[in-house]
């Protein structure tokens, strides 16, 4: 959506809220021992109190709260009874609706002590997150995100995943337009004022190419290789940095 009134801002603003909220209590709970159904009641007790709902539960009937993947695990991991190990990386991805606004924003946390590889995996994957969000002005070519996610996460050694990308947001979970995280040189119409998009790096130590599990949901390196995650929402604006809303 594109933000024409000061209601629209203040409902995902809420929104984008109870996203940073759920994410900081989830970060605090990830230990070795626990299992990603544990982590989804942490999320599901947020969103209740708070008084908000699982976006990927409303919009796509998805088996859990949030999206919980461990390692070689992309996205849409199905919370269950797998248990968090030590040196485990595992991405909380969080899609809250609140009022009929909707928030989206991922990290990548680390359990207890991690290899330095899998340390530089996830560091890449925040870091080009803030390259994209600086490239995301009103008058810049929506490629210009993609551009600057990917050199950076090619610098650093590590490779994107291109068939997944960020989107539009607000009025519900997935809008037009996709955001890549490449740079699709045909994919050049100028951001505009007030549009609320995500920015989501999902970035590869290995193969890009990925396959889906059992579950019907979860998608994994196709190699076994680890990868991170890490997304904001935020809204575009004119000469000054995009507002993120779940910071
Ligand atoms: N949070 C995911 C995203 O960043 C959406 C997951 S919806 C699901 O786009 F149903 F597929 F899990
Ligand atoms: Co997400
Ligand atoms: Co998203």
């Amino acid at each position: 959506m594109s933000i024409d009134s000061p209601e629209d801002l203040a409902g995902l603003k809420a929104a984008g809220a109870v996203v940073a909220a759920t994410l900081k209590e989830c970060r605090r709970a990830v230990r070795a021992g626990i299992t990603t159904a544990d982590l989804d009641a942490v999320a599901g007790r947020v969103f209740a109190r708070m008084g908000a709902r699982s976006g990927p539960q409303l919009t796509y009937d998805f088996p859990g709260v949030i999206c919980i993947s461990v390692n070689d695990q992309v996205v849409h991991g199905v919370p269950g009874s797998r248990r968090l190990r030590d040196g485990d990386i595992v991405k909380v991805d969080v899609t809250a609706e609140l009022n009929g606004y909707y928030s989206d924003a991922c990290i990548t946390v680390p359990v207890g002590r991690v290899k330095p590889a899998s340390g530089r995996l996830a560091a890449a994957s925040q870091a080009a997150l803030l390259k994209g969000i600086d490239a995301a002005r009103a008058g810049a070519p929506r490629n210009a995100i993609g551009a600057a996610v990917e050199a950076e996460v090619t610098k650093r050694g590590f490779h994107v995943i291109r068939e997944l990308t960020g989107h539009g947001i607000g009025r519900g979970l997935h809008e037009k337009p996709d955001v890549l995280n490449w740079c699709d040189p045909l994919d050049d119409e100028p951001l505009t004022e007030g549009l609320v998009i995500t920015i989501e790096p999902m970035i590869s130590a290995g193969s890009t190419e990925l396959e889906e599990l059992e579950d019907g949901w979860t998608l994994v390196t196709q190699d076994g290789a680890r990868s991170a995650h890490f997304e904001h929402t935020l809204v575009i604006r004119r000469d000054q940095p995009a507002l993120v809303l779940t910071a």
